[in-house]
């Protein structure tokens, strides 16, 4: 299953979701936290749920963002929501993890609905990191629960949770030039080896001015180029951009294919090292040329 493009929308706005479910991206997030204002987190369950269970999402998984472990609304969150469509939802985002007793408490809660509803199929977690505290405990969130599958940066809140400058409307990537190398380095590097190292992915925070298509695009590469595995859209324009970004080029997998060709070919010659356009090909260039091909 893909998961290069996620198109974050509003739990509460039930047009927003039907484009949607009709459009390119690989993952749909329906969100009930920071984009939902206080006055609609209670309808914006049932919308969700009606949007779940009516709207032709073409095989797209669909994921919902619950609002924060310990807050007043994510208990219900997860009671209401699993209760009615929870046989459906292919993960949900846990935002603001900080520690392992986060994941924890949304854990037990699935399996209790889950046995309440005899519901039987699987459901994914992803916990989002979105403060110090859940960077330093990166390793500890990741292994916190076998439902795990991606870390999924919040770079607005991790901004203002460090006391960033603040530089760009929503705090997401923009505008950040002016920085000597790429401001989010440290923490993509940092959630990327945690997660690799449990066989999780990485997921990048959207990239805010939707009109700018050039920023997104480098925001994409240099993330992608530090091992994470997508990023979330908060527009359908973003997604051919972020799909591209995150799929092997043609000369990557042409590259690829010359590689595993030069290697089984030295292998059904009984060589043991391979060279392709005099270059030696070691196993790990294998291994990279297989995990690109995987990819497609
Ligand atoms: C997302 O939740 C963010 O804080 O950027
Ligand atoms: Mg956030």
């Amino acid at each position: 299953m893909k998961r290069r493009s996620i198109l974050s929308v509003p739990g509460h706005v039930a047009r927003m979701h039907q484009k949607a479910a009709a459009s390119d991206a690989d993952v749909v997030m329906l969100d009930l936290e920071d984009s939902v204002p206080v006055s609609e987190k209670e309808k914006a369950r049932r919308i969700v749920c009606d949007s779940i269970n009516s709207l032709d999402w073409k095989r797209k998984p669909v994921s919902v963002r619950i609002n924060q472990p310990g807050n007043r609304f994510s208990y219900k969150d997860i009671i209401e929501v699993l209760s009615v469509c929870g046989g459906k939802i292919n993960s949900i985002v846990i935002p603001k993890v900080s520690t392992p007793a986060d994941v924890h408490f949304v854990d037990r809660l699935i399996d209790s609905v889950f046995e309440e509803q005899n519901i039987r199929s699987e459901i994914f977690l992803e916990p989002s990191i979105e403060d110090p505290l859940g960077l330093e405990n990166a390793s500890k969130i990741a292994e916190a629960s076998p439902r795990n599958i991606s870390l999924v940066f919040g770079i607005a809140d991790f901004s203002s949770a460090i006391g960033a400058k603040f530089y760009s409307i929503s705090g997401h990537g923009e505008n950040e030039d002016f920085y000597p190398g790429h401001r989010w380095h440290f923490v993509l590097s940092s959630m990327v080896i945690a997660a690799k190292a449990r066989d999780l992915i990485v997921i990048d925070a959207p990239y805010g001015n939707f009109k700018d298509s050039e920023g997104l695009k480098r925001s994409a590469e240099l993330a992608a180029a530090l091992g994470v595995d997508g990023k979330w859209a908060i527009h359908p324009d973003q997604i051919g951009v972020i799909n591209a970004i995150f799929s092997p080029s043609t000369e990557e997998i042409e590259r690829a294919r010359q590689v595993i060709a030069a290697h089984n070919q030295a292998v059904a010659q009984g060589k043991g090292a391979t060279e392709l356009n005099g270059r030696m090909i070691d196993s790990a260039t294998i291994r990279l040329a297989e995990r690109t091909l995987k990819k497609i």
